[in-house]
């Protein structure tokens, strides 16, 4: 049955890699239609998110995002928060000759499946003497009630949401165990030490639910001791599971260490939708260069391909664009290359001749 993808190209320099990469996917004539609702700039009425744009989301299957520093932020946040898109899977895999900080970065090739609709992120802030007081003398180290102008921001983990993204991590644990023929490993971390009713609720859900996936290796750490492990040897991790904040600032932590921005995709994953971005901005300063680096959106394609049912086409892509890497020759300025975007893209699509 033919898939519908909803194109989304974002702002800035991000249309500069989302066009040539909607192109290749075009050029592997799959069985897929591809659609453009009208949101942020191509949006008419003035609306940057028009009830059209979301009917076209609504009726595809997955929507392939480009970064937006405002014109689209109304359609990422339906995506999320209305398409209820729980898993944000933030993949960091090194690529030889990729741009690493690290002496040894091969083997480097973690998941970071970061909670994608709760935490801190509820988006419930305001002022601290709208609280009540008692909740202060109950509760607080310190009683900032008391001190004058402060504000306060919600955190909320609930077991639904944690378990069911903690479901999706053992799910993509036990996958990439069968795919690369070795045990899997999956570790969560939060903050339960200081935050036991939050983050260690995360982390009782999540080893509640262990004992259903035997066959994958289970720890908890504490975030930042996982950071610390996490820059100084990154290959023992497989999949990762956090809440949200932690998944935010983490995954670019692990981006980081395998070349950069430029290199992270992402894919988020509800019960019946995904979407698929790039986990970089919008890059403003280089926009109009043609030199943003469009792995991260080649890879989240790849990711899109293999949600819609081409598992191998997804995989045969991710696996062209480590050649290009391998071999080193055609490579953004941000790694250490002279190649433009169009090039990049190019000699991926060569190597799916
Ligand atoms: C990301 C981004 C977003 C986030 C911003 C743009 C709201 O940093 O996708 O990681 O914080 O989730
Ligand atoms: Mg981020």
């Amino acid at each position: 049955m033919t898939k519908v993808v909803a194109v989304i190209e974002g702002d800035d320099a991000a249309p500069e890699a989302m066009t040539p990469s909607v192109a290749l996917l075009q050029d592997l004539n799959l069985d897929v239609e591809w659609t453009y609702p009208p949101v942020g700039n191509a949006g008419i009425h003035g609306s940057t998110f028009p009830d059209t744009a979301r009917d076209m989301i609504d009726a595809a299957d997955a929507t392939y995002f480009g970064s937006t520093s405002g014109s689209a932020s109304r359609a990422l946040m339906y995506l999320r928060w209305g398409k209820k898109t729980y898993a944000n899977v933030r993949p960091a895999r090194y690529f030889p000759n990729a741009n690493t900080p690290l002496r040894n970065p091969d083997g480097i090739d973690l998941v970071i499946v970061r909670e994608n609709l709760e935490d801190i992120y509820l988006g419930c802030e305001g002022d601290l003497s709208a609280l009540p007081d008692e909740l202060f003398s109950r509760h607080a180290r310190v009683p900032v009630n008391t001190l004058g102008d402060g504000r306060y921001a919600v955190k909320g983990i609930t077991r639904q949401g944690t378990e069911q993204v903690v479901r999706f991590a053992f799910d993509l644990a036990r996958t990439r165990s069968e795919r690369l023929d070795r045990p899997g490993k999956l570790t969560c971390t939060s903050k339960y030490n200081i935050l036991p009713q939050t983050d260690g609720y995360f982390r009782e859900v999540a080893t509640d639910i262990a004992p259903d996936y035997p066959d994958v290796q289970f720890e908890t750490l504490i975030a930042d001791d996982f950071l610390c492990r996490l820059t100084m040897n990154p290959t023992q991790f497989d999949v990762v599971v956090m809440p949200n904040l932690y998944g935010d600032l983490f995954s670019d932590g692990a981006a980081g260490l395998v070349g950069g921005l430029g290199l992270a995709p992402s894919g988020c994953y509800g019960t019946d939708y995904a979407y698929f971005e790039s986990a970089h901005g919008t890059a403003p300063d280089i926009a109009g260069l043609n030199i943003i680096n469009p792995t991260a959106t080649l890879l989240s394609g790849a990711m899109m391909l293999e949600y819609l049912g081409y598992t191998d086409e997804g995989a045969t892509l991710s696996q062209a664009i480590a050649n290009v890497y391998r071999e080193g020759v055609v490579l953004t300025p941000d790694q250490g290359g002279t190649a433009s975007t169009s090039e990049f893209v190019q000699a991926v699509g060569d190597k799916l001749l």
